[in-house]
C-alpha cells in the first residue's frame, strides 16, 4: 500500500502553549513517526500576515514554533519540515485556483462571515477591516494542501471547512483541466476527537485569543507561578473536590497516565488542597517538558541551526512542489511555445 500522506501548517503567530502542545504538536510529531505516513509540516507563515501585521511578531514567532518543533523531537529526516514562505510555488498555485474558486464559495467562510456579522453587529459597513487575505484566506491553505498532495490534513474543528473547500476547489480544477487524468489530489480532514482540548487559566478553552494561556516553554519559576494562577473555588482543604469541573484536574489529566489519573481522582474525592494539587501538576508537566525546553533555549541562542533545518526543509518541500507546479502550468495552458 502506498503511504498516506498527512499534512497540517502552523500560523507563525504567538508562543505555542500548553494547549497546542496537547492537542496539536504532540499527536502530530507522534505522528511522525509513523512509517505509514509521509508527513509535511509547515509554517504558515504567509497565513500569519492576515491575523497579524506586526513584522517583528511574525518573525519571532516563527523562530519559536520552529524551534518548538525542532526541540520536541520533530524527526526532519522522516518528516517534512519547511516554511510556506520558502516556497515559491505555493502563490503560484494559488493564482491558479482563485481563478477557478467561485467567490460565492469565500462568501460561505465561516472567518470571514464571522468578521462581516461583527461589523454588522455594531452597525459598521459590512467589510470594515476585511482585507482580501482574510476573504482568501481558503484559497492560500487550498495551494497548501493541493501542492504536495496531501491525502490527510490532521486539523483543529474550526478548520473543517477550509479543508472541504480545498477538496472543492481540486474537484474543480480537474473538472476544468483535467478530466481524463485527475491532476490534484482530494484531501480529507482529519479531527481528533481524543485529543485532549486543554482549559485555560480562566477555565475556558486555552487560547491565546482569551489570554490565558500558559507558554509551554516557560522558564521553571514561571511555569509555576503560571500553574498557580489557574482559577479554583474556594473549597479548603480536606472538603472533597470535583475533578470533572476542575482545570487542575483536566490539564493533570493530559499529561498523566490512566493511573496517575485515578490516583488524582481519588486525591480530589480525599479533599487535597488546591496548592498541593497545582504543585503536583507542576511537577507532572515540568518532568514531561524540562529536557525539551533546555533543548527549546538552546536552539533560540542558535538561530543559524534552525534557519539551516527550515532551508533543508525547504529544498525537500520543492522536490515535491516545482514538478507539480510544472503539470499546473501545462494543465492551465502556461508553459514554453517551443
Ligand atoms: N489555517 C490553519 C490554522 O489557522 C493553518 C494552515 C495554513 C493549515 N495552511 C494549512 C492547516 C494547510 C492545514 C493545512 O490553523
Amino acid at each position: 500500500m502506498s503511504k498516506q500522506r498527512v499534512l497540517t501548517g502552523i500560523t507563525t503567530t504567538g508562543t505555542p502553549h500548553l494547549g497546542n502542545y496537547v492537542g496539536a504538536i504532540r499527536p502530530a510529531i507522534e505522528a511522525s513517526r509513523d512509517t505509514n505516513n509521509e508527513s509535511f509540516y509547515f509554517l504558515a507563515d504567509f497565513h500569519a500576515l492576515i491575523k497579524c501585521q506586526d513584522p517583528a511578531a511574525v518573525h519571532q514567532s516563527t523562530k519559536e514554533i520552529a524551534a518548538t518543533w525542532l526541540a520536541l523531537g520533530l524527526d526532519t529526516d522522516n518528516a517534512v519540515f519547511y516554511r510556506q514562505s520558502d516556497v515559491p510555488e505555493i502563490p503560484q498555485l494559488t493564482w491558479f485556483l482563485n481563478c477557478i474558486c467561485a467567490k460565492g464559495l469565500m462568501n460561505r467562510a465561516h472567518a470571514y462571515k464571522a468578521a462581516v456579522d461583527a461589523n454588522l453587529e455594531e452597525g459598521e459597513d459590512a467589510d470594515k477591516a476585511v482585507t482580501m487575505g482574510l476573504f482568501s484566506y481558503p484559497v492560500l491553505m487550498a495551494a497548501d494542501i493541493l501542492m504536495f498532495g496531501a491525502h490527510k490534513v490532521p486539523v483543529g474543528k474550526d478548520q473543517i471547512q477550509h479543508v472541504e473547500m480545498a477538496r472543492a476547489m481540486a474537484q474543480r480544477f480537474n473538472h476544468i483541466y483535467c478530466k481524463n487524468e485527475p491532476l490534484l489530489t482530494l484531501p480529507d480532514y482529519q479531527v481528533d476527537d481524543d485529543a485532549a482540548v486543554l482549559q485555560g487559566l480562566d477555565g475556558r478553552k486555552m487560547s491565546k485569543s482569551y489570554g490565558n494561556t500558559i507558554p509551554l516553554f516557560l522558564p521553571e519559576k514561571k511555569l509555576q507561578k503560571h500553574i498557580n494562577k489557574i482559577k479554583t473555588n474556594l473549597l479548603e482543604p480536606g472538603e472533597p473536590k470535583d475533578p470533572d469541573t476542575s482545570a487542575v484536574f483536566q490539564i493533570w489529566k493530559a499529561f498523566a497516565t490512566q493511573e496517575q489519573t485515578a490516583e488524582m481522582r481519588q486525591a480530589f474525592a480525599e479533599g487535597i488542597g488546591w496548592g498541593d494539587a497545582k504543585k503536583k501538576l507542576f511537577a507532572l508537566i515540568n518532568e514531561e517538558v524540562a529536557e525539551a525546553r533546555e533543548r527549546y533555549e538552546d536552539l533560540l541562542a542558535r538561530p543559524a541551526d534552525i534557519e539551516a533545518e527550515l532551508q533543508k526543509g525547504a529544498e525537500k518541500a520543492r522536490s515535491f512542489s516545482r514538478p507539480m507546479l510544472e503539470k499546473v502550468r501545462a494543465a492551465v495552458g502556461i508553459s514554453g511555445l517551443a
